[in-house]
């Protein structure tokens, strides 16, 4: 039986940004609970909720203190619990994230290891030098300055791959492999599905690269994240977070899996017991053009092969919203199309479905650390508050919300967008559906069939074709093709049939049924 989570569609939720409704202006676990019948009239699989553990919130939940609880502004166990139960009710499931990289400088852990170096927990972090000699090797982290800060109450430098508030941990260490095991089994045994597991490539820091300052690779860690699939400790971490998910059954990891080449993509599956679903970000960061599309998916597929499942998302937490790379509206019409019937398991980020934008947030409005000193490009565009309804506020708080909502969202709100039958709500609807009903679009191979300026592939199960063309280019494209019924287009009439021809308007998709 194909698993679950290779026919689902995953939908990501920023819990501080979907719905409050504990009324201080911070999304929680009660107002998503609020929400799940919208999450279930959109017709997704599973929900992936970013961080929601106890956190100083120094990097908005990434930065965890208790890698098995839930921070008080997020709710309580029970509401977690609760929340799984409806979505199960609605047989949806839930994924987490889990951060294995790091923990907050305030876990016990840490405040453990830098009191004692011989203590138990002394050798939970990566130490290294002392007062008097920094550790060799010049790091710098991926939030910008040294990875390595001084902890003056051990006297020793301590690795953070990303701010000094969240000290990496030491994978080398059988108790942090145990300990960290166990605390996903903690979460399987509650019921929870799956875990989107953060920052996977920052695994690879095997000693060997770390204590050789000279290798030139290890100057700076955004470099050395792209040494990870060959690192045989970061395939020693997966592997052992895979074995605790097998031992639960029909449970399914995620990663975020970064890498410059799309054929680096299959380490992370390992062979068979690693990930099943590392994420592609080559969709993502590919120009809107049937050209840098058709090289995505064609390097991909031939990455990949039939064994290993692709997992494409166009839109999440860490990056501007579509519309700074997609500016037309049409456009986002047909990327909907394209990400919804790839071969693989498509993640939609909360508002993408709406055509949510990433506004500007003056400096002195950032809450994202990486934002606020000025040298990065900062995040807080791509966590707006969802917008419910058309009202100021938008319903999503009965307070002033922890990001303003930008005035614009409002005109695109779900209830203004339930309205209508040609919003890019009803689309994902549709097409989601139009998904779920059919074998070949949620496990059918995938060809590439012959045309010119416009992407066309057949998706093939044992009894159904489903033939998919993308038009992104502003002129129509005529595509060579058999006939047959018209399941879905982007607007009424943009394809018509003209003999043996498809005609195909300018900045539009269609599905069509060419059993
Ligand atoms: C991942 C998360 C990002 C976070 C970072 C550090 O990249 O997606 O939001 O800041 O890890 O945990």
């Amino acid at each position: 039986m194909t698993p679950w989570w290779k026919h689902g569609v995953i939908y990501q939720i920023y819990p501080r940004s979907f719905a409050d409704a504990s009324g201080d202006g911070v999304g929680d676990l009660p107002g998503i609970l609020a929400h799940v019948d919208y999450i279930e009239r959109l017709g997704v699989d599973a929900v992936w909720l970013n961080p929601i553990y106890p956190s100083p919130m120094r990097d908005m939940g990434y930065d965890v203190a208790d890698f098995t609880g839930v921070d008080p502004r997020f709710g309580t166990l029970e509401d977690l619990d609760a929340l799984v139960d409806a979505l199960h009710r609605r047989h949806i499931r839930l994924i987490l994230d889990f951060v294995p990289n790091h923990s907050s400088d305030r876990h016990p852990w840490f405040e453990a290891s830098r009191r004692e170096s011989g203590g138990p927990m002394g050798r939970h972090y990566i130490w290294r030098g002392s007062r008097a000699h920094a550790p060799s090797g010049d790091l710098t982290s991926i939030f910008g300055g040294s990875a390595w800060s001084l902890d003056p109450e051990r006297g020793q430098y301590y690795l953070h791959s990303f701010l000094a508030e969240q000290p990496d941990l030491n994978w080398e260490e059988p108790e942090v492999v145990r300990a960290m095991q166990e605390a996903m089994a903690t979460w399987f045994r509650r019921g929870v599905d799956g875990f989107r597991v953060d920052a996977v490539t920052a695994l690879a820091k095997d000693t060997y690269l770390l204590d050789d300052g000279t290798r030139p690779e290890a100057a700076d860690l955004r470099e050395f994240l792209h040494t990870a699939p060959r690192s045989p400790l970061m395939h020693r971490v997966l592997r052992s977070l895979r074995a605790v998910a097998d031992t639960f059954g029909d449970r399914v990891l995620v990663g975020e899996t970064w890498v410059n080449r799309i054929a680096d993509l299959a380490a992370f599956y390992g062979d068979g017991d690693e990930l099943q679903l590392p994420m592609n970000f080559a969709l993502m960061e590919a120009e809107p053009t049937a050209a840098a599309w058709r090289t995505v998916v064609d390097e991909t597929e031939s990455a990949l092969g039939e064994g290993r499942w692709p997992c494409y998302f166009l839109e999440n937490h860490d990056i501007p919203r579509l519309p700074a790379r997609v500016p037309d509206p049409e456009l986002l019409r047909v990327v909907a199309v394209l990400l919804l019937t790839l071969r693989g398991t498509p993640i939609v980020y909360y508002g993408q479905e709406l055509g949510l934008w990433s506004p500007p947030v003056p400096p002195e409005a950032q809450q994202d650390p990486v934002g606020r000193d000025g040298t990065r490009f900062g995040r807080d565009g791509a966590r707006m508050p969802m917008p419910w309804t058309d009202a100021p506020g938008g319903g999503f708080s009965g307070a002033a919300p922890w990001l303003e909502i930008p005035p614009g969202y409002l005109r695109h709100a779900v209830s203004v967008q339930e309205r209508r039958d040609d919003s890019l709500l009803a689309l994902y609807r549709a097409l989601i559906a139009l998904r779920r009903s059919r074998p070949s679009l949620t496990e059918g191979a995938y060809r590439e069939v012959a045309a010119g300026g416009a992407l066309a592939y057949e998706r093939l199960a044992p009894r159904e074709r489903t033939w998919v063309m993308v038009n992104p280019e502003a002129r129509p494209m005529r595509i060579p093709g058999p006939g047959g019924e018209i399941l879905l287009a982007t607007r009424p009439g943009v394809l018509a049939r003209d003999g043996e021809i498809w005609r195909l308007e300018g900045r539009s998709a269609a599905i069509v049924d060419v059993r």
